[in-house]
This record gives structure tokens, C-alpha cells and sequence, in this order.
């Protein structure tokens, strides 16, 4: 039994999709607890005014009946409400009429940093728009939400996890760049609470913990370095100080003092909290854009400017963890099973009985 996530949508679109497979049928999901997630994504210092136009919300297709999963493909939709100022511009049909909105003109100053040039090239586009609707990072809306529903399903074994800035005086840092027209990037760290020993395995790097959580995060727009727990630190460490020593109470339950492996040794969890970290890059669309090529005329200029984030790292924290928690449950999945979510439930208390773990 294995949990899927596939995503479709543009940016400026009509909407976002997400189909989630391998859900056991019975899991409750709450819809404002959904869109309490995609409005935290939209919140955060730095962010730019379209995150106040949209106001996401999401829309369930199919998989769904009176609030319970039916065990089948679950179809998620969150409408880009910015589409209306597109819809000649990003018409999926050959647009009717004389070109109206945005999004007529082709774009050929590739952005340093984006993936403009890269998929312009690779696709042998002209108007780099094609490449770049789906590059953004809008469509991390559609993932929060399969990420909301991952979380559901992790907090029925007792598992929670949160993400959160762990970069200092990021306001500061943000207020600085935004008046020189510049742009910041920053760190945040997902932990999750509750992670029983033996998700994951050593016995090939596609089924290890540590390498799915690294993939995770670094599948998100500008994550350029993951951590699992004290990561590059530990590189520093000698081994008498980087390893968390193995001790156990008088009822012989298991624990450690000390947790620099981050909740995971051998690519499996070892029952204590997940702790992973991902660092974001300087956005790339600056307000006083770098240099670049007209890819048309092969002349200098200067590369497109578009309505932007100064810096996305809060927002960061919330994909970031919707892609942590989607993993978990994805790992949970393999290892519990279940079509129903009471053999799900049933699966985890049998497996946390036999072993000597006490949750943390
Ligand atoms: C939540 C979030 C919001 C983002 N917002 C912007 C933005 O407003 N402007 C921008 O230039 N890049 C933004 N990015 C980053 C770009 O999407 C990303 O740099 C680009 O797709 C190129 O991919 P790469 O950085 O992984 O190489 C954002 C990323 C995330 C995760």
C-alpha cells in the first residue's frame, strides 16, 4: 500500500489539481483545517499583494463522501483566482478575441535563478512563460493541501509535525532587501512528533528515510541544502559528541538524552523526533532585475520583472512541512497498510505494543 501524490496547474491557470492515491477509506478530513493550511502558506513577512488576491481554498472532486475518504483516488482542486487577469494570456485553448490581460506578451529576459532559461532551452520554447507557469512555486498551494490530508492521516497514530523560520531577525533582513528592490532567502526546520522506531529501511537507498525526507524538500522551488538533524554540524563533531547514546528507564522503554541524528539512524526512524532542515535561496525575480539576453534578439538586457515575493521563507516552512508529513504518511503507509483506516490505526497500536518505545 503506497501513498501517491501527482499535481498538475500553472500559476496563472485556471486552477491547481492534485490527485492522492492510497488512502485507506474512512479518514475523516475537515475542511477548514485544509484551508487554515493553504491560508498559512499565503501568509509570512516579504510575501507579495497576489498572495492577498487569492485566498485559496480548496475543492474536493472525487474520494470524498460526507466528510470520509473512500479509499479511492482522492481529487484535490485549488482555483487560481488570478486566472481572471489572464484568461486570454494563459487560455489552455486558443484564446478568442483580441489579446486582453496579462500574460500576451512572450518572455524572453530569462530571470537569473529561474528555470526560464534552462526550460526555455530544453523545451525549445520562444516565450518563456511556457516554462516558467509551471516552475513557480504556486503550485506548492495544491501540495499544502495533500500535505493537510497526510497530516489527518498521520494524527491518527499519534504523529504531528510543524514547520517553522529558524532564520534570525528575518524581518530585519527582508525590510533591508525590500528597500534596496532585493530579495532574501532563509532556513526552516520541520519536526515531527510522535514517529515510532522502523519507518524507512537501510536496505536500499529508495526506501531510506533520510534520502526520501532530503528529496522532499529539496523537490520544492529554491531549497538548495537539507539537513536531517544536526546535519553539516555534525561533520565537525567527534563521534563521542555526535552520537545520542542509547539508555532505558526501569520499565526497560528505551530513549535517548541527546538527538543529533535528527530521529533517524540507517535510513529508519528510531522513535525519536524527526528534526530536517532545508534552506531556501534568494528569491529570483528581483525588483531591480540582473542582467540577461534577449533570447529574440541575442541583446543585452535586463531580466523580467514580475509581481514577486521579497522573501517566501515563512511560507517555506508550511510546504515544507506538508512535504515532510506527505513522506511520513507515505512511509507510515508501507508499514502499517490497512484499506480501511481502523486496520490502518489497528496495524500501528499492534507494532508500538511489541516494541519497547515510549512516544516523545
Ligand atoms: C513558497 C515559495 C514561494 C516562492 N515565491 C517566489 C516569488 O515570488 N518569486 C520568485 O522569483 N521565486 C519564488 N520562489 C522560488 C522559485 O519558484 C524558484 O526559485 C524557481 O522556480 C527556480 O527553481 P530553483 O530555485 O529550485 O532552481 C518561491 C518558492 C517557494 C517555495
Amino acid at each position: 500500500m503506497s501513498l501517491r501524490l501527482t499535481t498538475a496547474g500553472e500559476s496563472h491557470g485556471p486552477a491547481l489539481v492534485a490527485i492522492v492515491t492510497g488512502l485507506p477509506a474512512g479518514l475523516v478530513l475537515d475542511r477548514a483545517t485544509i484551508d487554515a493550511d493553504l491560508a498559512r502558506r499565503q501568509q509570512g513577512y516579504g510575501r507579495s499583494p497576489r498572495q492577498k488576491l487569492e485566498q485559496d481554498t480548496v475543492e474536493v472532486l472525487a474520494g470524498l463522501r460526507r466528510g470520509r475518504t473512500l479509499g479511492t483516488p482522492l481529487a484535490l482542486v485549488v482555483r487560481n483566482r488570478d486566472h481572471a487577469n489572464w484568461e486570454w494570456g494563459m487560455s489552455p485553448w486558443p484564446p478568442e478575441g483580441e489579446p486582453s490581460g496579462k500574460g500576451t506578451k512572450p518572455v524572453t529576459l530569462p530571470r537569473p535563478g529561474h528555470a526560464d532559461l534552462a526550460g526555455a532551452e530544453k523545451f525549445g520554447l520562444a516565450d518563456a512563460r511556457d516554462a516558467l507557469e509551471r516552475a513557480s512555486a504556486r503550485q506548492t498551494a495544491v501540495a499544502v493541501a495533500a500535505g493537510a490530508v497526510a497530516k489527518a492521516l498521520l494524527a491518527e497514530i499519534g504523529i504531528d509535525v510543524l514547520g517553522r523560520v529558524v532564520t534570525e531577525a528575518l524581518e530585519q533582513r527582508i525590510d533591508e532587501a525590500r528597500a534596496e528592490r532585493d530579495t532574501v532567502g532563509g532556513v526552516v526546520e520541520v519536526r515531527a512528533h510522535g514517529i515510532p522506531p522502523g519507518l524507512g529501511s537501510y536496505a536500499t537507498k529508495e526506501e531510506r528515510l533520510d534520502a526520501r525526507l532530503a528529496a522532499a524538500l529539496m523537490g520544492i522551488q529554491a531549497v538548495k541544502g537539507a539537513e536531517i538533524g544536526a546535519g553539516f554540524e555534525l561533520a565537525e563533531r567527534r563521534g563521542s559528541d555526535a552520537h545520542d547514546e542509547i539508555l532505558a528507564d526501569a520499565d526497560g522503554t528505551l530513549y535517548r538524552e541527546t538527538n543529533h541524528a535528527g530521529g533517524i539512524e540507517g535510513g529508519v526512524s528510531n522513535g525519536e523526533p524527526v528534526v530536517v532542515r532545508a534552506a531556501m535561496k534568494p528569491l529570483p525575480t528581483l525588483m531591480r532585475p540582473l542582467r540577461s539576453v534577449d533570447l529574440e534578439t541575442g541583446k543585452a538586457g535586463e531580466a523580467l520583472v514580475e509581481r514577486s515575493d521579497v522573501a517566501a521563507v515563512e511560507a517555506l516552512a508550511v510546504v515544507a512541512e506538508a512535504a515532510v508529513a506527505f513522506e511520513l504518511a507515505r512511509a507510515a503507509r508501507e508499514k502499517f497498510g490497512g484499506d480501511s483506516l481502523d486496520d490502518f490505526v489497528a496495524a500501528h497500536r499492534a507494532y508500538v505494543e511489541r516494541i519497547p518505545w515510549r512516544m516523545r
